[in-house]
């Protein structure tokens, strides 16, 4: 295994910029070899679990990620209906570009006994990277306790300090199961968010995008058709491109030097009128806990949407 090389599952709910995320994964495995990814799994979040993992499959196939197992894992949070976000990312969870049918199978295990199998075969510590609602990822650590030290970290795509994106105050990932993310926030395993406050400044501007169509390559030809895609919305409310959410949660992994990390003691609000779903951090140390989550606040966004590139251009 390569020295500085991280052991990951790759959980989210493709959504564009999940595959996005995905694709930045692979290339890592395929060029430096940091990210080892072990399996990935599909959860019910921006559209139907049945729609992201047909997503999961076809973004497996496009990038050539076809021979680690990968499963399905809940279709909806632990106590809740499932909210979807089809305005954002289409009916079909990927709209935009023609996708490859599936060239893989799901392994024939659920996702919670697939990262399960992974985390007690593995001699090192499993990174757990999640880009959708934490569903799986509390599933796990709630049936199987006694694998909760082979978890490295969970470096997880949600939340904010400072604002949400679905309500005021929550964002969509967190919101969809809250109750699923103070279970995770809660559990002692070391938490690294990208929040809203990295992501939203994480941009893939026009010029950007001008970048990977000059590539003229599979994947790259879709890339940049999945970010126009999800641009569209993103324009309609103000934004100057397209925000890199969950792509954040693999980059602070492989280029940590271009966030800023804060520590804080992070509690997800579950109840409420307003605020359910709610990231609160004690920024001023009033409840004198120690902190849970190495919060991800900023970003050299120059550098980020450069490896982000290199990344794509990596497919041939
Ligand atoms: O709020 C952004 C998050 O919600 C991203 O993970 C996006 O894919 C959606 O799931
Ligand atoms: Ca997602």
């Amino acid at each position: 295994m390569q020295k500085n090389a991280i052991p990951m599952i790759l959980d989210g709910d493709p959504g564009h910029d999940d595959a996005i995320a995905w694709v930045v994964a692979q290339a890592s495995r395929l060029t430096d070899g940091i990210c080892d990814i072990r399996a990935v799994t599909a959860v019910g979040g921006n559209v139907s679990l049945k729609k992201t993992t047909y997503n999961m499959l076809r973004v497996c196939t496009l990038i050539g990620l076809t021979d680690v197992p990968l499963a399905a894992g809940a279709a909806h949070p632990l106590m809740r209906e499932l909210m979807s976000a089809p305005s954002v990312h289409g009916e079909s969870g990927l709209d935009g570009p023609a996708l490859p049918e599936p060239g893989v199978s799901l392994c024939g295990l659920s996702a919670v006994e697939l990262m399960a199998k992974v985390l007690r075969e593995s001699a090192e510590k499993v990174t757990i990277v999640s880009t959708g609602p934490l569903t799986n990822t509390a599933a796990l650590l709630i049936a199987h306790p006694e694998l909760k030290e082979k978890i490295e970290r969970i470096s997880l795509m949600g939340g904010g300090v400072a604002y949400g994106n679905w309500t005021p105050a929550a964002e969509f990932n967190i919101l969809v199961d809250p109750e699923a993310a103070d279970i995770v926030f809660k559990s002692g395993v070391p938490v690294v968010m990208s929040g809203l406050d990295v992501t939203e400044k994480a941009l893939i501007l026009k010029e950007d995008v001008e970048r990977i169509k000059s590539f003229h390559t599979r994947v790259g030809d879709i890339v940049w058709q999945w970010l126009e895609f999800f641009y569209q919305f993103h324009r309609k409310i103000g934004y100057a491109g397209a925000p890199m959410h969950d792509p954040c949660a693999v980059m602070v992994l492989l280029h940590p030097e271009l966030f800023t990390i804060r520590e804080y003691y992070i509690e997800v609000e579950t109840g409420g009128e307003y605020c359910r779903g709610a990231t609160i951090a004690d920024v001023r140390h009033i409840t004198q806990n120690p902190p849970n989550v190495s919060a991800v606040m900023d970003l050299d966004r120059e550098k980020f949407v450069d490896h982000l590139i290199r990344a794509v251009e990596v497919y041939r």
